[in-house]
């Protein structure tokens, strides 16, 4: 059963908010300290559906994960210590989850099904699978050359340290192949042109594996972990999500008179793309307080209404924000003049694909836009005319968008399905009501 949800202007938001924990950093929070040797803790794990399947799979594979006193505790089994499911480990909806699991159960010798719901066994799997192939993961398709979900794989205890080159920017690819490379003897290395979010290699490093970040000489990176050791249990705080931000970011940019705080916010340069890109557009975003917190950067923002004018983003601003793209094509609705979001082919394999589903929401609501090769233009008018049904695709990140885009526009907008949302920001519309969001 679908669950509709209807947006309509707001006035001025205003008001502390707190997004719940960074769900990449909850997802390898979870992985490593099951590989890990005692008992580890994590504090502020987002409990979103796509982190509890890695919970699930986690246990499965013979990891304890309890929550006590408002913290998970994770006994781990030491690196190569899990044992076989024996149940199917399906990760929902979950891209990050899959992927790094399949590293994961490369370096074991078991055999394991790994399977999804709709949305995730239509997403490419062939991207961890050929490299994982290389260091020895074997793949049971059904068909010679299937690549999605479900899939049987069978992992080695002798796996082959490798070196890769990324053929697209993408951390979850990284990071499969870097957790793989934990438990094969020797150096692996993964190379990209472009930086991806470097969460599993500062965690990595945070649990005591040998790992080297280094510059090619050429702009690229090359990360390197040395397989075979051990990882120490540890203790974490997982800071808010600044991708789940990003919506309360958005809705006091766009409505006037707004004034928000948020606070505890992951600011990892690596993620953030969107903020750069909303004070490029003049937006007023005033950072309050940055702290290092457990090897990552963490700060309270301030944001205030202002007046927005479009922009052209670069291919190269793509792996610093590209789940947040749904959010800025709404924002772009809201300024004046032409936004230009360039090399988006990447969106195409998202929960959804999110470049058509962007540019039919848009279209829904009134907004010129249009997609030109990997390009999305929309063209801001300052003003919104709404009144659209959006189809959401069982994604998360579409439906939480064109409510915000709902909160400005003249007319209500409908998004067909809120039931996603719980895959990553649960609360979303309680926490965005008591800033001043009318959502009914
Ligand atoms: C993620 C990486 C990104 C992002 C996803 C989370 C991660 O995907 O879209 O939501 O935690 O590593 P890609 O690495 O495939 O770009």
């Amino acid at each position: 059963m679908h669950k509709p949800l209807t947006a309509s202007r707001s006035a001025r938001l205003s008001g502390r908010l707190h997004v719940p924990g960074d769900k990449s950093i909850s997802h390898r929070a979870l992985i490593l300290s099951a590989l890990a040797t005692g008992r580890s803790r994590i504090e502020g794990l987002l409990e979103a559906d796509d982190i509890m399947a890695t919970a699930k799979a986690l246990e499965a594979l013979g990891a304890g994960v309890t929550r006590s006193n408002g913290a998970f505790e994770v006994s781990g089994q030491g690196v190569g210590g899990l044992r076989a499911p024996g149940q199917p480990l399906d990760f929902g909806n979950s891209g990050t989850g899959s992927r790094l699991m399949l590293g994961v159960v490369a370096g074991h010798d078991m055999k394991a099904e790994f399977t999804g719901d709709e949305s995730l066994r239509r997403r490419p799997m062939g991207r961890v699978l050929e490299p994982l192939a290389a260091m020895g993961l074997r793949v049971e398709s059904k068909k010679e050359g299937e690549t999605t979900l479900p899939l049987t794989v069978c992992g080695t205890r002798d796996l082959i340290p490798i070196v890769y080159e990324l053929p697209v920017p993408s951390a979850q690819v990284k990071s499969a192949v870097l957790l793989a490379g934990l438990h094969a003897p020797g150096r692996t290395s993964v190379i990209e042109k472009m930086a991806s979010r470097d969460h599993t290699e500062l965690m990595l490093a945070h649990f005591g594996a040998e790992i080297l970040v280094e510059d090619r000489g050429d702009g690229a990176r090359v990360v390197s972990i040395c397989g075979d050791g051990e990882l120490g249990r540890a203790s974490l705080s997982v800071p808010g999500d600044p991708s789940s931000a990003a919506f309360a970011i958005a809705a006091a940019a766009i409505r006037p008179g707004s004034d928000v705080i948020i606070e505890g916010v992951l600011l990892n340069p690596t993620r953030t793309g969107f903020i750069e890109t909303l004070r490029e557009m003049g937006g007023r975003i005033e950072l309050l307080d940055l702290r290092g917190e457990g090897g990552e950067q963490v700060g309270d923002l301030r944001v205030k209404a202002a007046p927005l004018k479009g922009v052209r983003v670069p291919p190269s601003r793509a792996p610093s924000m590209i789940d947040e793209y749904p959010i800025l094509a709404v924002v772009a609705a809201f300024a004046e003049g032409e936004t230009r979001m360039e090399g988006l082919s990447e969106l195409k394999v998202k929960e959804s694909d999110r470049l058509r589903a962007i540019a039919a929401g848009l279209a829904a609501c009134g907004v010129a836009a249009r997609i030109e090769g990997d390009d999305l233009i929309v063209e801001g008018r300052g003003e919104v005319k709404g009144g659209g049904l959006v189809e959401t695709y069982m994604d998360h990140r579409i439906a939480m968008a064109f409510l915000i885009l709902g909160l400005g526009a003249s007319a209500p907008v409908t998004v067909d399905d809120t039931r996603m949302i719980g895959t990553s920001f649960p609360g979303f519309a309680e926490l965005m009501t008591k800033l001043g969001a009318n959502f009914k």
